[in-house]
């Protein structure tokens, strides 16, 4: 099947991807693994929103490119800022770009061991090489963070890594906005 062209347009004032043909949204209860505190996560906190995603699809072969706007809502699990799963892709030859829309946050991308943080804003994209793991983290008080991404359409998902391989630092609000947590470290 061969892709036709089309256009998708980034609505700042709604955060929304016009054209897209998926949607999906993440709620707490989703990521009780994956923050610190998520067991302190409540019936009445459960179904919050953390993330949204609005894709657009397109043959997932070799040659064409995926793209979605994801909107990564403000707020934190006792302190901890709301954040992504984060994966890496199942064809590790495949890298990905981010651009910042609207709020701003930080990148976290891991390779095995190896972990490198980059700030995302409206004037920033970031360049996820292939075989890194990547997870975006809100790290702002009042704001959602909106940021487009594309990235080559027979990548797939590879949730696991992140089992595997976890992010080396937490992102937590502080006095300076935000500090990196290690493993080991508690705040
Ligand atoms: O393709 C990407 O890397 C992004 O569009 C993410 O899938 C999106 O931001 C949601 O994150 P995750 O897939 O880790 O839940
Ligand atoms: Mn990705």
């Amino acid at each position: 099947m061969t892709q036709e062209p089309f256009t998708t347009r980034i609505n700042k004032v709604a955060a929304t991807l016009e054209g897209h043909s998926d949607f999906s949204s993440t709620v707490l209860k989703d990521m009780m693994t994956h923050f610190r505190f998520g067991k302190e996560i409540t019936d009445d906190t459960a179904n919050t929103e953390v993330y949204r995603v609005y894709k657009r699809s397109v043959p997932t072969v070799a040659g064409e490119l995926l793209q979605c706007l994801t909107i990564l809502r403000q707020g934190s699990v006792r302190r901890e800022f709301f954040m992504t799963r984060g994966h890496n892709h199942s064809d590790k030859g495949c890298a990905e770009i981010y651009q910042g829309v609207t709020g701003y946050g930080l990148v976290l991308m891991q390779q095995e061991n190896r972990f490198e943080i980059r700030e995302i804003n409206p004037g920033t994209s970031v360049y996820i090489p292939a075989g890194w793991s990547h997870r975006t983290v809100n790290t702002s008080v009042e704001k959602d963070l909106v940021f487009y991404s594309v990235w080559p359409a027979q990548s797939g998902y590879e949730y696991d890594y992140v089992t595997r391989y976890p992010f080396s630092k937490q992102v937590v609000e502080d006095i300076e906005g935000y500090r990196l947590i290690s493993d080991n470290e508690s705040w």
